[in-house]
C-alpha cells in the first residue's frame, strides 16, 4: 500500500466552479462537495430528475462488472481512470473480495480526490493499490506510473466509467482509448459507462447545456453508436452496449423498462 502521489497533474484546486467529481459526489449523497457544486447539481435535477438514479445506477454497474471481471474472467489487475470520490463499493473492494491478490490502480485530476485518495488505500496484503494523480489525455504518464504495480504481459481491465464525457471530440476520446488498449495484452477487457446523447434527448441536451455554461471543464453526452466505437476491435461481452441498469443485472437493481440515458459496456480485447 502506497501513500498519495505527491506532486501530479491535477487542475488547480478552484472551489467557486462546479467540478465533475463533487457534482457526482453531491448527486450520490455525499459531504465532499462545494456550494458551486451543489448548485450545478441541483440546477441538473431541475432539468433532468432522473440524474441521482443514474448516478446510482453506474455505481451499481460498476461493481456488477468488476465482480464479472474478477469472478468470471479471472482478472486480477485494473487500471481505474476517473475514479472519482471514494464511494461504496469501490473497484478494489469489490475486486479484492473475489480474490485478494487483485492489484488496482486508481487515476484522477481532481485534487479533491487525491485528499480523499487515502480511502481507496485499503488494500489487502496480498494485493496493493495506488493512486495516480493524471489527465486521461496524458496515457503516457498513467501508464508508467501504473507499470509500478501493474505487469502489463497479463490482462488488465481498463476502467473508463463516467470519464470519457469529460473529454470533448476535439480532444479525440476514442483516440486515448485506443493508445490504452494498445498497451494491454489480448485477454484484456475495457469497460465504459458514458451519457447517452439519444435517451431522453430533450432533458439531456438541456442539463449539460445548462453544467457546461458554469463548469470550467465542459462534458458530452455521445449516442449508442458512439459508445460502441469506444469498443471498436473488442470483443463485446453480452448484452453489449446498454442502457447500463440492464447490464447483467440482479437482484435489487433498476427494473429493465426504466429508461435511462446512460450508457455501459464491457469489451474483451481478442
Ligand atoms: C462522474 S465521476 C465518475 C466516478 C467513478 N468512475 C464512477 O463511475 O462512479 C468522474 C471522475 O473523473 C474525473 N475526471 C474528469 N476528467 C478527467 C480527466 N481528464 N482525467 C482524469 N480524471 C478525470 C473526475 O475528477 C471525477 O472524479
Amino acid at each position: 500500500m502506497e501513500g498519495p502521489e505527491a506532486g501530479g497533474d491535477s487542475s488547480p484546486l478552484d472551489t467557486s466552479v462546479p467540478h465533475i467529481a463533487r457534482v457526482y459526489d453531491y448527486w450520490l449523497g455525499g459531504k465532499d462537495n462545494y456550494a458551486a457544486d451543489r448548485k450545478a447539481a441541483e440546477q441538473v435535477i431541475a432539468t433532468f430528475p432522473d440524474v441521482t438514479v443514474s448516478v446510482r445506477a453506474q455505481r451499481a454497474f460498476l461493481g456488477r462488472a468488476v465482480h464479472y471481471l474478477a469472478a468470471e474472467a479471472g482478472i486480477r489487475q485494473f487500471l481505474d481512470i476517473g475514479t472519482g470520490l471514494p464511494s461504496a463499493n469501490n473497484t478494489h473492494e469489490v475486486a479484492q473480495q473475489v480474490a485478494p491478490q487483485t492489484r488496482i490502480v486508481y487515476v484522477d485530476n481532481d485534487p479533491v480526490v487525491l485528499l480523499h485518495a487515502r480511502a481507496l488505500l485499503t488494500s489487502t496484503p496480498e494485493g496493493g493499490t495506488i493512486y495516480v494523480e493524471a489527465d486521461l489525455r496524458d496515457t503516457g504518464k498513467i501508464l508508467d506510473e501504473a507499470a509500478r504495480i501493474l505487469d502489463f504481459s497479463q490482462p488488465v481491465a481498463i476502467m473508463l466509467l463516467g470519464v470519457l464525457h469529460c473529454i470533448p471530440d476535439e480532444d479525440d476520446p476514442a483516440d486515448i482509448v485506443a493508445r490504452l488498449l494498445a498497451a494491454v495484452p489480448p485477454g484484456s477487457y475495457l469497460v465504459i459507462a458514458h451519457p447517452a446523447s439519444d435517451v431522453a434527448v430533450d432533458q439531456m441536451a438541456t442539463s449539460m447545456r445548462n453544467y457546461n455554461k458554469q463548469a470550467r471543464d465542459p462534458v458530452t453526452a455521445r449516442s449508442h453508436a458512439q459508445v460502441s466505437g469506444f469498443f471498436a476491435g473488442l470483443d463485446l461481452v453480452e448484452p453489449g452496449v446498454v442502457q447500463l441498469h440492464r447490464w447483467r443485472a440482479g437482484v435489487g437493481d433498476l427494473a429493465a423498462d426504466r429508461e435511462l440515458a446512460n450508457y455501459g459496456a464491457v469489451g474483451r480485447k481478442p
